[in-house]
């Protein structure tokens, strides 16, 4: 018996790194798994079919269920057809793990129009696109009666969290609109016996962390790896198997360890009954804060100009 027995999944960007390993994980906790990913480059360029069929393959050859799709999340239509897939080839959708994404990295100053759009449209527009159409038929089957578990999982990265890097600008903005749309989702789905909850991994070994410092490093083999891809896929299975009671939340991944995260939370306040004057606002502010009068996002953001400033380059 698997956890995810009699589950239909949809994984977007399912043919590498951390979708991969979702897949396959899925796949052998008895899921039956649509593979989406067209294959593109890491900043969405090209294709590659046999990305999303070489998964599938891998989870027939070890005795599971699976069949591919490679639209785009970022084409509207392609996100209804990938829904559709699992419809057609499994007869029913209950769980979407919203996990592709591109990345353009790039200053402020230098990001282009078209690269912040690319990565939105992946990132933030792909999650709702994909997450709309099932909810479409999530909708339908509840008011014909179905009263069955259905599950989003959403990916959103600490890059939009609680670690925002320079050059991420859109990557960041995406991931922390996934991470809000999360909760709206709980919001308004949760009427259809829908749960919507978010992972967000943290240093996995994927095409794109490489380059970080210590990232291709591997420990003896038998030994736990707490930087392979596959310590995202049994959180991701547990939001999604039909007992799991969790909703609207959003965990953090960092190999072995997963964090339930608390969102925004309310720091210094200061209140009056009635319009605030720039300076009163500044004293009162300047008060609420403490004596060196800068919230802690602010202290952390001078102590990353301050090691950019001695490094000689870009903070972070
Ligand atoms: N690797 C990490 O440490 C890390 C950290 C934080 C967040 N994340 C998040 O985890 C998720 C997976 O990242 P990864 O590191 O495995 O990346 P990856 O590049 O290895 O895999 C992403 C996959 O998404 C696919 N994809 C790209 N555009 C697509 C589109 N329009 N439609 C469908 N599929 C598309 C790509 O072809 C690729 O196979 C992402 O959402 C990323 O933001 C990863």
């Amino acid at each position: 018996m698997g956890s995810l027995d009699g589950r239909v999944v949809l994984i977007t960007g399912g043919g590498r790194g951390i979708g991969r390993e979702e897949a396959l994980f899925f796949a052998s906790e008895g899921a039956r798994v649509v593979v989406n990913d067209p294959g593109v480059a890491v900043d969405g360029t090209g294709g590659d079919a046999d990305v999303a069929a070489a998964v599938v393959e891998e989870i027939i050859a070890r005795g599971g269920q699976a069949v591919a799709n490679t639209d785009s999340v970022a084409d509207w239509h392609g996100a209804r057809r990938m829904v559709n897939t699992a419809l057609r080839t499994f007869g029913d959708l209950h769980v979407v793990v919203n996990n592709a994404t591109v990345e353009r990295n790039r200053g402020m100053a230098d990001l282009t129009e078209e690269e912040f759009d690319d990565v939105i449209a992946v990132k933030l527009k792909g999650t709702f696109a994909v997450t709309r159409w099932a909810a479409r038929h999530w909708r339908e089957r509840f008011e014909a009666g179905d009263r069955v578990d259905r599950a989003v999982v959403n990916t959103s990265s600490g890059s939009g969290l609680l670690n925002p890097l320079p050059t991420q600008a859109s990557y960041a903005a995406g991931n922390a609109g996934v991470a809000a749309m999360t909760i709206v989702g709980a919001l308004e789905l949760g009427r259809y016996g829908v749960r919507v909850n978010c992972v967000s991994p943290s240093m996995a070994r994927t095409r794109l962390t490489l380059q970080v410092p210590g990232m291709r490093e591997e420990p003896p083999a038998g030994r736990f790896d707490p930087l392979h891809p596959s310590t995202n896929a049994p959180v991701a299975a547990y939001l999604a198997t039909a007992a799991c009671p969790l909703t609207g939340q959003v965990l953090s991944i960092r190999g072995g360890s997963v964090t339930v995260n608390h969102g925004w939370s309310p720091g210094a306040h200061v209140h009056k009954d009635g319009l605030w004057t720039v300076d009163e606002l500044a004293d009162a502010l300047g008060r609420a804060l403490g004596p060196t009068g800068r919230t802690q996002l602010q202290q952390m953001i001078d102590a990353l100009l301050d090691q950019g400033a001695r490094s000689g380059g870009t903070p972070g």
